[in-house]
């Protein structure tokens, strides 16, 4: 099993069972397994019913064409996203229903109905096209939490322009990649943005990166910073930069959607791998739509009076599908916050929840374990009575996290949906139906009406616990890699035959539940976030001071996973406390402070095969303080001994 797959022993001898609770199933979304029934006798039905239940300009003539690894969904189909997110609740009572209620961190409030919303995406369109963006043009949006990033979204997909969003905490390098890469025509930003007091300077970190970009000809400021302090200064630049506000005022609120085909490019959004740059997922328009909107209904159990929040950012793929997109083309109304968990408190959530009525609550398992180390007092100031639903997302919720939010937080009343899926499947996969599903702690359960899973070994062969495995297309899946076929057929589907291979470990109990258990590449997750240990790698080795470098994921109690760094320096010379600072500056500049290293450890020689190749694993028992694994296979292991020795000296 894989080095992640250590949780196993406990989670298999985890024997605690959630039914349903009776109150929640009146009146559910989906009240029975007929839909799992339905959707195995004929999948392509089952799929093709929730793409009805989307407004379609033109319906598809075949509902899906399977060239391995290449699928389209709902061929010949012609729809437009903001249409279906927006116009269509326009008709009827959701319009003057809140779509949106937004707080700011310094606790700044704002409220859109459909028709708001509506109408300032329309402006905001006329405004992108103004500035000669059309469709197919790639609009890049680096923005904080706050309205505008909802509406820039909607904007692009209204006019048919790609979206590449940048999550607001990545380093102007990381930007700068990200809009080449996708050779991005205008740029959408702020001039801050609020997090834990301070303030986080997007533009100047925008125009940092715009150094080196040659594609971008407009830059749109949201004035975020200004709007509240008028302390940012945003070094507008003239005739490249334009304030939101400005061109708002004097735009149009007519906007026809544009007519998009369902295999029309959507989206386009990074994500880490093993291997060099973050790799750009393409998502296109019907398939995405239809299973964000379906999973949205059935896993949130959503109605009409839900107010639902996912504490997701929305430069994460959760952010896109169950923020924005899945919420919305369902008429919800969704709760926004920009800021910090603990800012000014330790209750800021649950405040909010208390304050808004939150009644569907979505978040991480990082998350959930910060809230188990302050303490229960925080949630416990605060009247949680109207949650009804609890989610999770990200990695693998530990049994004792998932106890603590059932009883914490959900009260022993509320069901927990742990929702299995990935930027690349674009929505959820593997999840319980609450009303349906007895759930199990750290069990994301069964595989999503519609949805194909297996386990599999390295031959390909059926297993009880080895490789996660997808066998069937999917209507949200990811249907290439941004400019590079190549390596998605190589990263995805050169495993196994025409199989998908997402990357994680898993296992199947007795029962048939489904159990999660990470990652088995070097990809790393701390605090839930994707981090390629071969990007740290990069951003060490290309400090002037150091010739080798690796680097090892290290359990953390709360983050999952920090990052422990390996680092030989040129000449094999020893480093001091302050190279060690300079380093992890380094990588925060180069990447952003998700990816800053817990630890640097100079090391004279890394340990490696006799074919060169740098065995993580034993540095990841020197990380971990563990009795060294296996060391046959190592060129030297005298290395890994005296590291150990220098390793455990370090952390006395
Ligand atoms: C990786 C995908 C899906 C949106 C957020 C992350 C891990 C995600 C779970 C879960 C166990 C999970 C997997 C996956 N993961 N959800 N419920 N249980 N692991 O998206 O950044 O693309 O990361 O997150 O390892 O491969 P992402």
């Amino acid at each position: 099993m894989n080095e992640k797959g250590q949780g196993l022993d406990v989670l298999l001898t985890e024997t605690r069972r959630f039914a349903p609770p009776e109150h929640f199933k009146e009146g559910a979304v989906v009240s029975d397994r007929g839909l799992y029934e339905s959707a195995s006798a004929d999948r392509l039905a089952f799929w093709e019913s929730w793409a009805e239940k989307l407004d379609w300009f033109e319906r598809w003539h075949t509902v899906l064409e399977w060239d391995p690894p290449h699928a389209k969904w709902f061929v010949g189909g012609k729809l437009n996203v903001s249409h279906n997110c927006l116009d269509r609740h326009l008709n009827g009572p959701r319009r003057n229903k809140l779509a949106l209620i937004w707080e700011g961190e310094p606790g700044d409030v704002r409220e859109y109905t459909y028709e708001g919303l509506h109408r300032e995406v329309c402006q905001f369109a006329n405004a992108l096209k103004g500035l000669g963006v059309g469709k197919g043009d790639r609009v890049a949006i680096y923005l904080p939490m706050i309205p505008e990033a909802a509406i820039a979204m909607l904007a692009c997909t209204r006019i048919g322009a790609p979206h590449s969003v940048v999550f607001g905490g990545f380093s102007p390098e990381s930007l700068a990649d990200r809009i080449n890469d996708v050779g991005a025509k205008a740029l959408i930003t702020a001039d801050g943005g609020y997090r834990r007091g301070g303030i986080i300077p997007l533009k100047e970190n925008a125009d940092k990166a715009l150094e080196s970009c040659t594609t971008i000809e407009n830059v749109v400021v949201v004035a975020r910073g200004a709007d509240l302090t008028a302390k940012v200064d945003a070094h507008m630049r003239e005739g490249r930069d334009h304030w939101y506000h400005e061109l708002i005022a004097d735009a149009s609120a007519d906007c026809a959607p544009e007519v998009m085909d369902a295999e029309d490019l959507l989206y386009i959004l990074y994500t880490s791998g093993t291997t060099g740059k973050p790799k750009g997922v393409v998502h296109t328009t019907g398939g995405y739509l239809t299973q964000v909107a379906a999973t949205m209904q059935c896993v949130f159990d959503l109605r009409e009076d839900d107010i639902y929040w996912c504490t997701a950012d929305v430069g994460w793929v959760t952010g896109h599908s169950y923020i924005v997109y899945g919420p919305l083309a369902n008429g919800a109304t969704v709760l926004m916050y920009e800021g910090g968990p603990d800012w000014p408190e330790k209750d800021r959530f649950w405040d909010l929840c208390e304050k808004y009525g939150v009644t569907i609550f979505y978040t991480a398992p990082t998350a959930i374990r910060a809230f188990m180390k302050w303490g229960e007092e925080w949630p416990d100031k605060h009247d949680l009575s109207k949650l009804r639903l609890l989610g999770s997302v990200g990695e693998p919720i530990n049994p004792e996290a998932w106890m603590w939010y059932h009883r914490v937080v959900g009260k022993e009343r509320c069901p927990i949906v742990d929702t299995w899926w990935q930027t690349e499947t674009g929505a959820i996969m593997i999840t319980p139906l609450p009303a349906v599903t007895e759930t199990r702690p750290g069990s994301a359960t069964h595989p999503f009406p519609g949805i194909s899973v297996t386990l599999l070994d390295d031959a390909g062969a059926e297993v009880e616990a080895g490789f996660l495995a997808i066998t069937e297309p999917w209507p949200s899946m990811l249907r290439t890699i941004y400019g590079d076929d190549e390596r998605y057929r190589e990263t995805y589907w050169s495993k196994w035959d025409g199989i998908y291979f997402p990357g994680d470990g898993a296992k199947r109990d007795d029962d048939g539940y489904l159990w999660l258990l990470g990652r088995v590449d070097d990809v790393l997750s701390v605090a839930g976030h994707r981090i390629g240990t071969m990007e740290v790698e990069s951003a060490l080795v290309d400090h002037p001071a150091v010739v080798e470098a690796a680097v090892v994921g290290k359990s953390h109690d709360v983050k999952g996973e920090v990052i422990a760094a390996f680092v030989t320096l040129k000449g094999g010379k020893d480093g001091d406390d302050d190279l060690v600072v300079e380093l992890k500056k380094h990588v925060v500049e180069k990447i952003g402070a998700i990816a800053r290293p817990e630890t640097v450890i100079f090391a004279a020689d890394l340990p490696k095969t006799r074919s060169g190749k740098i065995m993580r694993r034993l540095l990841k028992d020197v990380a971990e303080g563990k009795a060294l694994g296996d060391m046959t296979t190592l060129a030297d292991p005298a290395v890994v001994e005296q590291l150990k020795a220098q390793y455990e000296a370090k952390e006395g």
